[in-house]
């Protein structure tokens, strides 16, 4: 477990590289992600710096907006998909990248007026009238996450087909709907729970009735519908929670006007925040999906969960990365994605603890400062996990604009350490590739946009060794637009 003392983050204010010297107030990375990917290309030799760890073969994958030529006046997760690869054999580092392809995304590119709506960009009249009656209305772009399956790979947006693309050229396959199995879509946040041998997955189906289906992939056999749930109406439901027994959806108030979609026609636009009706919380039995539990408790906003698991007296814990309210993280996300900057998000690391029996909700802040992103070793998801890591911010300066350290939270004391990157640039989602049975014996792997090189190096950082410098940094030849989410396959 880890060796870090109690309160290491009051006595040492940033984690620095060994020999690097941070100002006491570091510039905040601003970057205008707008800039649409400039080359794609096959799988070609990297520059590495440093030496990429005998013990790490396989590939991260990620993905991300990284095309904005459909609409004039874009939000960030309306660009098109790219999906970029860094693959460590033992001849060295090699990375690719692509630009995905889907029939609504082609169908629309480069036409002025598109048809099909996204997040932001408005759906045209005829695509309005198509989602009354259960039409496809969102442009798959495809850009949010990317998942290995059983030797298959896609790539999701949301309330969209799953795009099946080839693990070795990233071209795009088709889209597929897994044999029949996703009646309309799926959403982009799969959650594996290892003792299952299965992943876990979403997806939002609007037809006469609003569904959020819950799929089950198993690592062999075939993916099937666990269950749906019925909701009141269109809700933006981006992720989820899996323990090794049950699913958790965590369901804060923010809806789709179905009025304002028909009169306005854009999605995020038609999104309206009601606080007085609270975060719902539908815990249910995967073995016994029709026996759920639903539980109402205070409103909070998030994007992302951080892990999920059951106490040993039957409660779950799980932990996210909350916001106060929905309307101030939309707006700090206009801002910082056109290379702005603000006074903060006042995100933070929140626990809440579910008594079904009780049929209680209880709320507790572990990490008042600001981050995005956050994740456990693949090996310790769904389970009572220690090490949480995030994308966050040199202390001092948390929130102002894109996020430019990697977190190491330990989730039971709270204790953080805050890993400079070795250079102003933005710093994605830390992906974490377990190498032992110990759950900080990890590789942590993050892109690094590096504004002063002005191109994208992917850094391997030792996670038992969080305070020594990345052990190896492999550059691509330009700056890839930022990522969302990826996920590390194994050779
Ligand atoms: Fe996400």
């Amino acid at each position: 477990m880890s060796q870090i003392a109690p309160n290491a983050e009051a006595r040492r204010p940033a984690t620095r590289a060994p020999g690097r010297h941070e100002p006491a107030a570091p510039a905040p990375v601003t970057l205008d992600v707008f800039r649409s990917l400039e080359r794609e290309h096959d799988f070609r030799p990297l520059r590495a710096e440093g030496a990429v760890p005998p013990g790490l073969r396989g590939t991260l994958y990620r993905n991300g907006p990284s095309v904005f030529d459909a609409g004039v006046d874009p939000h960030w997760f309306d660009g098109t998909g790219a999906v970029s690869a860094v693959r460590f054999t033992d001849g060295g580092a090699e990375g690719a990248v692509r630009v995905l392809h889907t029939p609504s995304a082609d169908g629309d590119a480069g036409r002025r007026g598109a048809s099909f709506g996204a997040y932001g960009q408005k759906m045209s009249w005829r695509r309005r009238l198509a989602a009354l009656f259960g039409g496809q209305s969102l442009r798959n772009v495809a850009n949010i996450n990317v998942l290995a399956w059983q030797k298959r790979t896609f790539a999701f947006y949301e309330s969209t087909l799953p795009l099946e693309i080839d693990p070795v050229t990233l071209r795009s396959i088709g889209e597929t709907d897994l044999g029949g199995v996703v009646a309309k879509g799926m959403n982009a946040h799969p959650h594996r729970v290892p003792a299952r041998r299965a992943t876990y997955q979403t997806g939002l189906r609007v037809g006469p009735k609003v569904l959020l289906d819950l799929f089950e992939l198993p690592d062999e056999g075939a993916a099937r519908l666990l269950t749906s749930v019925e909701l009141p109406g269109v809700m933006e439901a981006h992720d989820f929670f899996a323990t090794r027994d049950h699913l958790v959806l965590v369901l804060p108030p923010l809806w789709c006007s179905s009025l304002a979609m028909l009169v306005d026609g854009g999605f995020a636009s038609s999104l309206r925040w009601r606080p007085e009706e609270g975060t719902r919380v539908i815990v249910i039995p995967i073995d016994e999906p029709e026996r759920r539990v639903v539980l109402d408790t205070d409103a909070l906003w998030y994007w992302h969960g951080v892990n999920a698991f059951e106490r040993p007296d039957g409660r779950i814990e799980l932990d996210l990365v909350g916001y106060q309210d929905f309307a101030s993280n939309a707006a700090w996300i206009e801002t910082v994605t056109r290379g702005g900057l603000t006074t903060g998000n006042g995100s933070s690391v929140r626990r809440a603890v579910i008594d079904k029996e009780a049929r209680r909700v209880s709320w507790e802040e572990r990490w008042p400062h600001a981050c995005e992103f956050g994740s456990v070793s693949p090996a310790f998801a769904s389970q009572a996990a220690r090490v949480a890591w995030l994308a966050g911010y040199p202390q001092g300066d948390e929130g102002r604009a894109l996020w430019s350290r990697i977190v190491r939270l330990d989730l039971q004391s709270g204790d953080a350490q805050r890993i400079d990157p070795g250079t102003r640039g933005l710093v994605s989602e830390p992906v974490v590739v377990p190498r032992s049975e110990r759950e900080d014996d990890v590789w942590v792997l993050a892109y690094v946009h590096d504004q002063n090189a002005g191109a994208t190096f992917l850094g391997i950082w030792d996670g038992a060794r969080p305070e020594h410098d990345a052990v190896a940094r492999v550059w691509f030849d330009q700056q890839l637009p930022p990522t969302l989410h990826g996920t590390f396959v194994r050779a």
